[in-house]
């Protein structure tokens, strides 16, 4: 598995602005390059050896996890949650799009900003896809059907919510933090996380099809789930799409705009979409957003600021950063760009 990747230019983030600024054209003329050299492999990272009591081991693996945040922006984390427990996530939201009716999955079509659980089907040029969106964390909301729906990804949310803080302490011992230091700026303990839970049904091909338009994430980083692979791609630092294909027992993460904002840009938040070109198949995920709490002020760090490295980005609350595109706080689209 690759652990180096090119490194950063100013080329590549210039690609990044022009993509926020929803120029699909201009990133079609990226090319889009399968993971055929070891640059364009993504790095796998086992949660497990962040704690090993082996601590050649540990610092082994912390090593690794900074280089995957810093060359990539984005990694498979193994040994971090059961298979089994994904596994029961996924199938809920299967038995959620294919046991309820139309009818009870459209009673969630946004109503108003305040609604935790929303509902969409979207099926034109820029957006092929069935949509289930909840607030995960600090309060969980979930449709009371089917049976099991609620305890099957409640439990996912609860262990995942343990690896989000050991990541986010790993995170900070990389950074050269003591290893409270994100969870405590970004208050996790009331961290505000989204799950939008995606159908892509096969009768959506047509090429050229677009699953999810190109986008970054807000947050601290995205985990994700899916049944099987197909369509996810990233652009990587060195400007190439690259297909997300994730082992079967892994979880990928994709590092969020607040990390990138606290760090001044020494991480970065990776563009992604969805394209269903050769999607042979209906394919489910679940994109978690791992945020600060609404109320968290971000800002770039004082260690990430000097005469060299100015502030790239203003500081705002958690809860201004999502909604200054006109979004709320569950429909959040990239805001990375207004914080410049
Ligand atoms: C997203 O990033 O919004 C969705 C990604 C996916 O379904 O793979
Ligand atoms: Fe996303």
């Amino acid at each position: 598995m690759a652990t180096t990747v090119g490194v950063l230019s100013k080329k590549s983030y210039g690609l990044k602005d022009e993509a926020i600024s929803h120029s699909l054209d201009s990133m079609n003329s990226v090319d889009f390059v399968s993971a055929t050299d070891h640059h364009d492999e993504i790095p796998t990272v086992d949660y497990s050896l962040l704690f090993s009591d082996d601590h050649v081991e540990r610092a082994n693996a912390l090593e690794h996890l900074g280089k995957a945040c810093q060359e990539f922006g984005f990694f498979y984390l193994v040994n971090g949650v059961a298979e089994s427990v994904v596994e029961g996530a996924l199938k809920g939201i299967s038995d959620f799009f294919h046991l309820t009716k139309q009818e009870e999955r459209s009673e969630y079509l946004k109503k108003s900003s305040k609604d935790r659980i929303r509902w969409g089907l979207r099926s034109h040029a820029g957006e092929n896809r069935e949509f289930l969106k909840v607030v995960a964390h600090p309060q969980y909301h979930c449709p009371s059907k089917p049976a099991d729906f609620r305890d099957a990804i409640g439990e996912y949310y609860k262990r995942f919510h343990e690896v989000e803080l050991g990541l986010a302490k790993a995170i900070s011992k990389i950074l050269g933090y003591e290893e409270t230091y994100i969870e405590k700026e970004f208050k996790l303990e009331a961290g505000f996380d989204v799950s939008a839970m995606n159908l892509y049904p096969p009768s959506f091909h047509s090429k050229g099809s677009i699953g999810v338009p190109d986008h970054t994430d807000p947050g601290l980083f995205v985990s994700l789930i899916q049944d099987v692979n197909g369509g996810l791609q990233v652009l990587s630092h060195n400007g190439k799409w690259i297909s997300v294909n994730i082992p079967r027992n892994a979880i990928f993460i994709n590092l969020g705009d607040h990390l990138e904002i606290l760090t001044n840009g020494k991480y970065k938040s990776h563009i992604h979409q969805v394209i269903l070109d050769n999607n042979e198949v209906r394919r489910i995920s679940m994109a978690t957003l791992h945020g600060p709490s609404l109320d968290a002020f971000v800002a770039p760090a004082p260690e990430f600021v000097d005469e060299s490295h100015p502030p790239a980005y203003r500081g705002v609350t958690y809860k201004e950063s999502l909604e200054l595109n006109g979004y709320d706080e569950i429909d959040v689209q990239s805001s990375i760009a207004q914080l410049r």
